[in-house]
């Protein structure tokens, strides 16, 4: 009987890591084939907080004036970075090195993020009035 019971506790917490698992690729629109959805992932992760980018379903930039908070980032479905930049605000904590942290991601993975934002940050300038 007792044995039972841990049985079914060790099957419920397989089942709850299987569950928080498949959450892995959530919101991200880009297939897990593409050589960018790792920092996709990454970006989702590690900097939708306070970021915008409705391509992994980041919302963290501020949407208008009164729910701005000083912790909002750029709105990167609006605004272009390249592959250096991206590399000098993840090491430096922005550009400024005020707010947003320094070395969330580093290596390897600052590198996938930075590639993955240069290629599709600023996809949607062209609608900004
Ligand atoms: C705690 C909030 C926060 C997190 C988390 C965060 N950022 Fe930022 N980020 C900011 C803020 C605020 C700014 C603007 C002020 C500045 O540049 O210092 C910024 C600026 C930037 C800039 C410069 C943009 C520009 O054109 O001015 C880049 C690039 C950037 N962040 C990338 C990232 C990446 C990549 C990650 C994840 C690895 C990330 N950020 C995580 C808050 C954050």
């Amino acid at each position: 009987m007792i044995l039972r019971a841990r049985t079914s506790v060790a099957a419920a917490s397989v089942t709850l890591a299987l569950l928080v698992a498949g959450c892995g690729s959530q919101g991200i629109q880009l297939s897990s084939s593409s050589p960018y959805h790792h920092g996709a992932v990454l970006f989702r992760d590690h900097c939708s907080g306070c970021h915008t980018l409705s391509l992994v379903g980041a919302q963290g930039s501020a949407t208008n004036i009164k729910n701005r908070l000083p912790t909002n980032g750029p709105n990167f479905n609006v605004r272009k970075e390249n592959l250096e930049q991206v590399l000098y605000a993840i090491r430096n904590g922005g550009f400024s090195g005020a707010i947003m942290p320094q070395n969330i991601v580093v290596g390897e993975d600052a590198r996938a993020v930075a590639t993955f934002l240069a290629q599709y940050s600023g996809r949607q300038a062209a609608n900004t009035p």
